[in-house]
């Protein structure tokens, strides 16, 4: 039978939310619905994340869960970047399982919905190609911030990460298709768009840049803040850099992770910079708008790191000051070259390690949202709070800020920041924002 209701489960990083978020689109336009929250569904879209550990375990035991308490079961469509990585082998794995549909091939999400009925088990896992976008249909709904995937894939090889095996070859999206699609984004009431790419700052079209993407992007009317994740420092360009200091839409906040202070371990993870060649371009950065709220990614505990290699990166933390930063176990991945390399560091070393970091990055979060106390600012709604008449949004560093008010979500309020946590501001409103 032709699934009636759907639902898409995705997980890990906002390259899938975002390709959940077509995905529905998608499907809805074949006439399907969203099922309610807690609600079944006919047809469960597994959109997965392959970059730690047991994450094909994971998808294995949520798809497991799916089957029903009279042991009927929906159809289950496992997608993502498990399902790039597992193929036509996940079929053999579980026989709940009816399509494997990898991040390229959302475009015969359909096609392969129907193949499925007819009792098929389709899989597609073909890589690259830009095919998915031509076939989604046009934006019509948005949130007051909305992602917009520009680029997909990599091709820098880090020898810890499965993403350039996931996700294929770098490929970025044609300028004009990125264009109309942020202007349907804010007609559908989008007020802030996120680019994302694997390596967004190395979005390239006929020798343009980032840069110029942003510029053109800042024309739009009613567009009032762009925001772009994740970048590698190899693309740092001097005129994204630049873009900081001129285009006034564009938010002061930039996760570039370095993942580790080590020269030695950098030079090991097959990253192409250096603790130094790290800090210039923050230090120019920092040139170009002062008030910049730098985030970053870190990996402790990859193979052969000493406490000497660590200390480097806590010495990094606290030379850049991070606003935010994330932190995680090395995690060994089939397939990649670090899997094979000797001395693997013992699990309560990296636990130990973990934990000292994470308190260095939280030190420097709360002594940066203490800077932000007493500075009037602006904020975007994007939700309700937890109370009546409470509002939660982001600040331009991307804090997250709560305050009362009758302004809604979508409306851009004037706050003075009047109280710092670890991970969230409050907020004083002065007025709203004309728009
Ligand atoms: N393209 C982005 C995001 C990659 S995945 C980038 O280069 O930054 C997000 C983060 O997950 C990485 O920055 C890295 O810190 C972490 N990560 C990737 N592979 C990992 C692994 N095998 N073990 C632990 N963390 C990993
Ligand atoms: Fe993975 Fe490195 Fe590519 Fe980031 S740059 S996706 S960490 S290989
Ligand atoms: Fe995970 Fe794939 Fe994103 S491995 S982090 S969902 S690119």
């Amino acid at each position: 039978m032709t699934p009636k209701t759907f639902k898409i489960k995705s997980f890990g990083c906002q390259m899938n939310v975002y390709d959940g978020e077509r995905m529905s689109e998608l499907l809805a336009a074949e006439g399907m619905t969203a099922a309610a929250e807690g609600d079944d569904a006919d047809l469960v879209v597994l959109n997965t994340c392959h970059i730690r550990e047991k994450a094909a375990e994971k998808a294995y035991s949520d798809v497991g869960r799916l089957r029903r308490e009279d042991g009927s079961k929906p159809l289950i469509a496992l997608a993502g970047c498990v399902a790039q990585a597992e193929g036509a082998e996940a079929k053999r794995r579980s026989s709940m399982i009816d399509i494997v549909v990898g991040p390229q091939a959302y475009h015969r999400l359909p096609e392969m919905v129907a193949e499925a009925v007819r009792g098929a088990r389709p899989v597609d896992t073909d890589l690259p190609a830009l095919s998915k976008f031509d076939a989604f249909p046009q934006r019509r709904r948005a949130n007051p911030s909305s992602f917009l995937t520009v680029q997909e894939g990599c091709d820098k090889f880090c020898t810890y990460c499965v993403v350039p095996y996931t996700r294929g070859a770098e490929i970025s999206r044609p300028w004009g298709d990125i264009v109309a699609e942020a202007q349907d984004l804010v007609d559908a009431g989008a007020r802030e768009i996120v680019l994302l790419g694997q390596n967004v700052n190395a979005w390239t079209d006929d020798k343009r840049g980032l840069a110029g993407l942003i510029r053109e992007l800042a024309k739009i009317d009613g567009l009032e803040r762009i925001r772009y994740t994740t970048s590698h420092p190899a693309d740092m360009t001097d005129a994204l850099i630049a873009a900081h200091g001129e285009v006034d839409k564009l938010m002061p906040y930039l996760h570039l992770p370095v993942q580790s202070g080590s020269n030695r371990v950098l030079k090991a993870m097959n990253r192409s910079h250096t603790a130094e060649t790290y800090l210039a371009i923050l230090e120019k950065v920092r040139a170009a708008r002062p008030d910049m709220a730098l985030s970053g990614d870190f990996i402790v505990g990859f193979p052969g790191e000493t406490e000497q290699d660590f200390e480097a990166t806590l010495q990094i933390v606290d030379a850049v000051r991070y606003a935010s930063a994330y932190s995680f176990k090395y995690s060994a991945r089939p397939g990649t070259p670090a899997a094979a390399m000797e001395d693997q560091i013992p699990p309560e070393i990296m636990d130990e390690r973990l934990q000292r970091l994470q308190e260095r990055i939280n030190s420097h979060q709360l002594a940066f949202n203490r800077s932000k106390v007493g500075v009037d600012t602006e904020v975007l709604i994007e939700r309700k709070g937890k109370h009546d008449g409470q509002m939660i949004g982001r600040s331009p560093w991307l804090q997250s800020v709560h305050f009362d008010t009758d302004a809604q979500v979508g409306e851009t309020v004037e706050v003075t920041l009047v109280a710092a946590g670890p991970n969230s501001m409050g907020g004083a409103v002065r007025q709203k924002v004309a728009a």
